[in-house]
């Protein structure tokens, strides 16, 4: 296994459940940032509601930690419905899936997480279910065997992804609206921190606010999470105040640095650099060499360094930029630019 970093954008085992609860926005004014993706869904929502409709099919996709399971509860709550949450791999059987549709009451939201991760058998009978509210269920087996129909109540699914490139794209075809969420801008991340920190009722300084805005990659969970961390820092080794000096100290012991990158992100862009020049490096050998999965490297790493300018994906393999080279103090081989290299020169961390 491996250790659970602090700056990951995923879940963790040892998250505080009822108190991220807590943090979770509920109305889509409390929702901060993704403004494209809120005011569209304002009017898609408002024009069901007038036609006392319930809402198309909504795909949500974008790296983890940006807020689609939030989303996802603001939607059900603006539109006044239940919502039924459930993912792609704990659905195991069609079986599994007709008994959830089937207790689906009218307008009721069913939120699959991760449904790129849905079995494909699984999803031939999400088909029908999606287009016309219908289940077809085989009884029996061999020759006696028969198809069941059965009708199901106007539904609203919403599914997120990590992946859109995975969804088949039938799937992707019976969503009525599908909306992107992106990295937040810092300012948006410092209003997180700073509403989290009220929730918790934790004294920040605004500059302190600052520096962990700065570091959370971007990223809702990751704000929240540092906060938290910093929070037990001052607990303990302040006088529970989060000032500037101990949001420092505690980032510091924390080891994320001032873009918030940690170990593994530079472990990542200090092996293209060192052993291979810059790159193209292939997924799998970056895998081998920090023993992370390449979905995880795809998932989680390679999204917010790409964010960064620091990481490019070529058709060849993964490529450290000349912005990556600086920020981690390394000597560009080229003064212009560019990554091919003179295969003479050996690299080394500059002094300055
Ligand atoms: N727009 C937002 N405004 C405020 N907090 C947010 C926002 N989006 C996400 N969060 C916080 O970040 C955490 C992670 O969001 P979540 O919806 O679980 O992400 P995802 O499902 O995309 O992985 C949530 O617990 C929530 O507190
Ligand atoms: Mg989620």
């Amino acid at each position: 296994m491996q250790e659970e970093r602090i700056t990951s954008s995923q879940v963790q085992s040892n998250e505080d459940n009822a108190l991220d609860l807590s943090l979770r926005p509920k109305t889509l004014s409390e929702y901060i940032g993704q403004n494209k993706v809120k005011q569209n869904l304002e009017i898609f929502m408002l024009a069901a509601k007038k036609r006392a409709e319930p809402i198309e099919h909504v795909l949500l996709y974008g790296p983890p930690g940006l807020g689609k399971t939030t989303l996802a509860g603001v939607i059900a709550n603006e539109m006044g419905v239940n919502i039924r949450v459930t993912s792609g791999p704990a659905i195991e059987r069609a079986g599994d899936l007709a008994a959830i549709l089937t207790n689906l009451e009218q307008g009721d939201i069913l939120f699959i997480d991760e449904i790129h991760r849905l079995n494909k058998t699984i999803e031939e009978v999400l088909y029908p279910a999606m287009e016309d509210y219908a289940l077809d269920l085989v009884v029996g087996k061999g020759p006696s065997a028969r198809i069941l129909k059965l009708d199901l109540p106007r539904f609203t699914l919403i599914g997120a992804t990590t992946r859109i490139s995975l969804l088949s794209s039938p799937l992707r075809d019976r969503f009525g609206a599908i909306y992107p969420l992106n990295f937040y801008e810092e300012d948006e991340i410092a209003k997180i921190v700073n509403r989290s920190a009220s929730i918790l009722s934790v004294g920040i300084d605004t500059s302190a606010n600052t520096i962990i805005a700065q570091r959370a990659r971007r990223t809702p969970r990751v704000a929240n999470r540092l906060l938290k961390r910093v929070r037990d820092w001052a607990d303990v080794k302040a006088d529970g105040f989060v000032s500037e000096d101990v949001a420092r100290a505690a980032l510091e012991m924390l080891e994320v640095d001032e873009l918030g990158l940690d170990q593994t992100d530079r472990k990542i862009l200090s092996f293209i650099i060192e052993k291979f020049n810059g790159g193209p490096v292939g997924l799998n050998t970056l895998s081998a060499a920090t023993s992370e999965e390449m979905a995880t490297i795809e998932d989680i790493y390679e999204p917010f360094l790409m964010q960064l300018g620091f990481l490019e994906r070529t058709p060849r393999g993964r490529c450290a930029t000349r912005r990556a080279y600086e920020h981690l103090s390394y000597r560009h081989p080229d003064p212009a630019e560019g990554y091919s290299v003179n295969s003479n020169e050996t690299l080394y961390p500059s002094t300055s």
